[in-house]
């Protein structure tokens, strides 16, 4: 009876104890550090507690010189935490945090003063972390006297990947320098804040290019700017819990070429409902305030409303953009509609914040942007500008004006190098080189001196002593530390024991032997690995005369092997790919198993040298958009040209159900669509996504293949959602471009004809379709074939994937259509007229 009683009590109290560490694990405490360099215990900000660094296990080097000391002179308006006390040292020191996997913010808190024999002038230093470079050769002071600051806040994104530990190096950069810092602050974030999901191939647009960007995990971030449009600042305990601060716009940022230019309190009482969704990427309070035009519309149409922001050049920027529909006036899609332009150039012909959000007022959402912003060596700092230009009334919409509420702008590391650090400013001229004047609040980035927030009491004592809710805390940590501990142990041990059993221990061993295996060779017969002698003999090493293609993988060499007797296609990916060989061999096994009449087969590849080549049947007569238009090439009859839309239909439904898994080839477009010497169509670039580089330099404006322009599914686009659906929407703009042989794009068109998709949408809707028709085509389609294939066509173009056809049912009706138009050439007599007055009647 007794022995039960205790039986129960321990595994009430141990469920109980499970319950809790389950309970605690929300907000995983050992991933979140608030440290005070150069301090011992607990230190309080007036709304925060800050550890000290002194003895404890995160900080290690600099031994014996590390030193740990107040200011010399410590200004008034500073705040005493973090910025009393530094750790300063003339030897590299590190700091490790055991943090788990996933993204996390890494913020460091400088306050450059003379500190005890370390004068404010000789710091001069690194920082590093986890393989990323976040300051080169950093002078403090003269960053602060340049930022007209006395505090330097810098704020990174590093993800942290499984395994690794977040480790923060600090370097001196010369002999005579020193490195230092007040304060590090290490947080976690929801990992879909900032960094869209590789796997998920989500992307957004990257100016200049026509490739999506995506801001992959093996990137760092560097947030320049966070700015709140109108009103108020949003301090970092108002913001969603992870302690972004939001800066206010005008000081700096807002030009005003237009007086008007004004903050809208587009929530005076703050009663609107807003929705954030999810509810950390911004405060609701961020979408109370907007800037907009003002109302004088005459100024309106001659100025843009304009921010700029210095920042570095020769990086790429990914701004996002918040915006939330509040105005009573603006009740649906269309009352205001403006241009976004980013660096100059066209980011949106269309911005219609009530269309977006699907006419849900007070429904806050984001747009984000990438752009490269060249290497300008003439000057130090370049502006990055944000433009914004109102409809005018009479071009249908109801306001002309323009509107933000939020704008965050990040620097993405570069690829190659992963760096994120900048040059140092040139040195201000001041009357004495010393403390300069402070200057307000200029930036997220230079208003350290307010972050933390300004203490009510401005000499807190450093608490040394234990609090006791601090230690209450402490002792439940431990107790749910041992039990968890104990759990683990429990779990490996019990792993242990399984993988012992020899059932285990085979499957162990058999996948190390089976990856072992993989490794070094594939099916021969259906791939041939080449050694990069061959293929340098087979290039004339990599002759630039050889080159028959350029994409965003790289180039594409025509090549003989085999002695000279057969001609490939040698495609060279650009080096620089975050994959290993090892991946690189996955992909092509897939890829080497894909054999379909309509696919381009891929012959062999190399490895050598970290090269990463693909071999592939050479394709005569090269791409299909080289025989529509811009081109010497003779015009394509309308036959031929359904038997390749035929053909490509196949090799993409083959890509859909025919292999093992489904394969989205996600980059459908004329130019990948190659012809033979007999003009069957064969698919390209298949899969080719998941292998090739995806970085931004330099350079290269980008390699990330993910779609292209003029071809993307706006579902994908939208909601990054990626189905084959999407490529059936880029079937579609294939088809129309096959139509009408003009691109998908042509950016200085009118409005209404820019995009093909569009336009085509529209023409069809008017029954205008015939007068958008290749010339060259005129008097050669049959009517009934003509109306089907525009049907088609249509469909596939359909905003909601779901209603858009299957790639079969597409070959199906494509086969259909070829039917007709045959069938109709067999009537002599029929009439296989079609011009201006052959419209389609269409009910919409
Ligand atoms: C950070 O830790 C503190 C104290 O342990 C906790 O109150 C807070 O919720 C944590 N914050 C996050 C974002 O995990
Ligand atoms: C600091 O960390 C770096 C990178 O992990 C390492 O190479 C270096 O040896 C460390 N230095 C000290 C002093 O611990
Ligand atoms: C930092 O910049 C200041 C101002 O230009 C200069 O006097 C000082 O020598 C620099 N410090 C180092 C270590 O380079
Ligand atoms: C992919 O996106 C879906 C829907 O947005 C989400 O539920 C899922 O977690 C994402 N997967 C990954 C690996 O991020
Ligand atoms: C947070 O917001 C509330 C209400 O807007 C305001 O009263 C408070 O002062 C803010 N807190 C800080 C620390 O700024
Ligand atoms: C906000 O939402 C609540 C609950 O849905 C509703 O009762 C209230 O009327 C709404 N307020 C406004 C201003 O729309
Ligand atoms: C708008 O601005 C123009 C140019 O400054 C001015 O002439 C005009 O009177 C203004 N219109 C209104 C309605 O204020
Ligand atoms: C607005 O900015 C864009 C991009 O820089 C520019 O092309 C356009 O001319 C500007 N419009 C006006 C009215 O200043
Ligand atoms: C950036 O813009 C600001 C404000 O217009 C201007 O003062 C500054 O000179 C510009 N900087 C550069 C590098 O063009």
């Amino acid at each position: 009876m007794r022995l039960l009683s205790i039986i129960t009590t321990s595994l009430t109290l141990f469920f109980l104890l499970l319950f809790l560490s389950i309970h605690l694990q929300a907000y995983t405490p050992e991933d979140n550090f608030t440290i005070s360099c150069g301090t011992t215990g607990i230190v309080f900000d007036g709304q925060r507690t800050w550890t000290g660094d002194e003895d404890t296990k995160y900080l290690s080097g600099g031994q014996g010189s590390t030193v740990l000391t107040q200011a010399a002179t410590q200004d008034p308006s500073v705040n005493q935490v973090p910025y009393t006390t530094a750790r300063l040292s003339p030897s590299q020191f590190n700091y490790s945090f055991p943090v788990s996997a996933g993204p996390k913010f890494v913020r460091l808190f400088f306050y450059p003063a003379d500190y005890p024999s370390f004068p404010r002038t000789h710091a001069s230093f690194s920082v590093q972390s986890n393989g990323f470079t976040f300051l080169k050769g950093f002078n403090a002071s003269l960053n602060a006297d340049a930022e007209a600051t006395k505090t330097i806040f810098r704020e990174y994104v590093v993800n942290v990947n499984d395994g690794e530990i977040l480790i923060l190096s600090f370097s001196p950069s010369q002999p005579n320098s020193y490195a230092f810092i007040n304060g590090i602050e290490v947080l976690p974030m929801p990992s879909d804040l900032y960094y869209t999901s590789a796997t998920n191939s989500t992307g957004f647009m990257f100016l200049g290019s026509t490739t999506l960007y995506s801001v992959e995990t093996r990137f760092a971030l560097q947030a320049e700017y966070r700015i709140k449009m109108g009103g108020q600042e949003i301090s970092p305990l108002n913001d969603t819990g992870l302690f972004r601060k939001w800066a206010g716009d005008e000081k700096d940022y807002l030009i005003k070429q237009n007086p008007e230019n004004n903050d809208l309190p587009a929530d005076t009482d703050g009663k609107m409902n807003i929705t954030v969704n999810p509810d950390y990427v911004a405060p609701k309070e961020l979408y109370r305030t907007a800037r907009n035009m003002g109302t004088n519309a005459t100024l309106n149409k001659i100025s843009n409303l304009t921010w700029e922001f210095p920042v570095d050049s020769g990086f790429t920027y990914v701004l996002r953009l918040h915006f939330c529909e509040l105005d009573p006036n603006i009740n649906k899609d269309g009352d205001r509609v403006f241009f976004i332009y980013i660096a100059s150039q066209l980011a949106e012909n269309h911005a219609d914040v009530m269309q977006w959000s699907h006419n849900q007022k007070g429904l806050a959402l984001q747009r984000n942007y990438a752009v490269l912003i060249p290497i300008d060596n003439t000057q130090k700092k370049v502006n990055l500008s944000l433009q914004m230009h109102p409809y005018a009334t009479n071009d249908k919409t109801t306001y002309s004006d323009a509107f933000l509420n939020g704008l965050e702008i990040f620097k993405i590391s570069e690829a190659g190098s992963n760096n994120l650090a900048g040059p140092n400013p040139d040195p201000v001229q001041t009357p004495h080189n010393n403390i300069p004047a402070p200057k307000g609040d200029r930036s997220s980035k230079t208003a350290a001196a307010t972050y933390p927030v300004q203490s009510p009491h401005n000499n807190i004592p450093v608490l040394t002593g234990k609090i006791s809710s601090e230690s209450r805390g402490t002792i439940i940590g431990v107790v749910v530390g041992v039990v968890s501990g104990v759990v683990l142990i429990l779990l490996v041990v019990f792993f242990v024991f399984l993988s012992a059993t020899s059932r285990c221990a085979g499957l162990l061993f058999s996948m190390t032997k089976s990856t072992k295996t993989h490794n070094s060779s594939l099916p021969l017969d259906l791939c041939r690995r080449f050694s990069l002698l061959e293929i340098l003999d087979a290039t004339q090493n990599f002759d630039d005369v050889l080159i028959v293609g350029v994409g965003g993988f790289g180039q594409v060499y025509k090549g003989y092997i085999d002695d000279g007797s057969t001609p490939v296609a040698i495609k060279r990916l650009k080096p620089g790919s975050q994959q290993g060989a090892h991946e690189f061999l996955n992909e092509i096994e897939m890829l080497s198993q894909l054999r379909h009449r309509h696919l381009v087969s891929l012959i062999g590849y190399s490895n050598d040298n970290k090269e990463m080549i693909l071999v592939y049947d050479f394709m005569t007569r090269g791409n299909l958009r080289d025989h529509l238009y811009n081109t010497d090439n003779p015009t394509l009859p309308w036959k031929q040209r359904l038997q390749i839309c035929i053909g490509a239909a196949r090799g993409l439904h083959y890509l859909h159900t025919g292999a093992k898994h489904m394969i989205i080839h996600r980059d459908v477009k004329t130019t990948n669509i190659l012809l033979d010497d007999k003009w069957v169509a064969k698919v390209s670039d298949f899969g080719l996504s998941r292998i090739g580089p995806t970085g931004t330099s330099k350079s290269h404006v980008s390699t990330n293949v993910k779609g292209s322009f003029g071809y993307l599914d706006p579902e994908y686009y939208k909601r990054y959602r990626l189905t084959e659906k999407s490529d059936v929407y880029s079937f579609g703009v294939v088809l129309f471009e096959i139509l009408c042989a003009r691109p998908p794009l042509i950016r200085n068109a009118e409005m209404e004809q820019v995009s093909l998709a569009n336009w085509a949408r529209r023409c069809y809707q008017n029954g205008t379709m015939a007068q958008i028709v290749d010339p060259s085509l005129k008097g050669t389609i049959a009517p009934e074939c003509f109306e089907k294939f525009c049907e088609i066509g249509m469909s596939c173009l359909l905003e909601d994937g779901m209603h858009r056809p299957s790639i079969n049912d597409i070959v199906w009706l494509l086969e259909l259509a070829l039917q007709l138009q045959e069938d109709a050439e067999q009537r002599e007599n029929a009439d296989i007229v079609t011009d201006e007055s052959n419209e389609i009647k269409r009910g919409n």
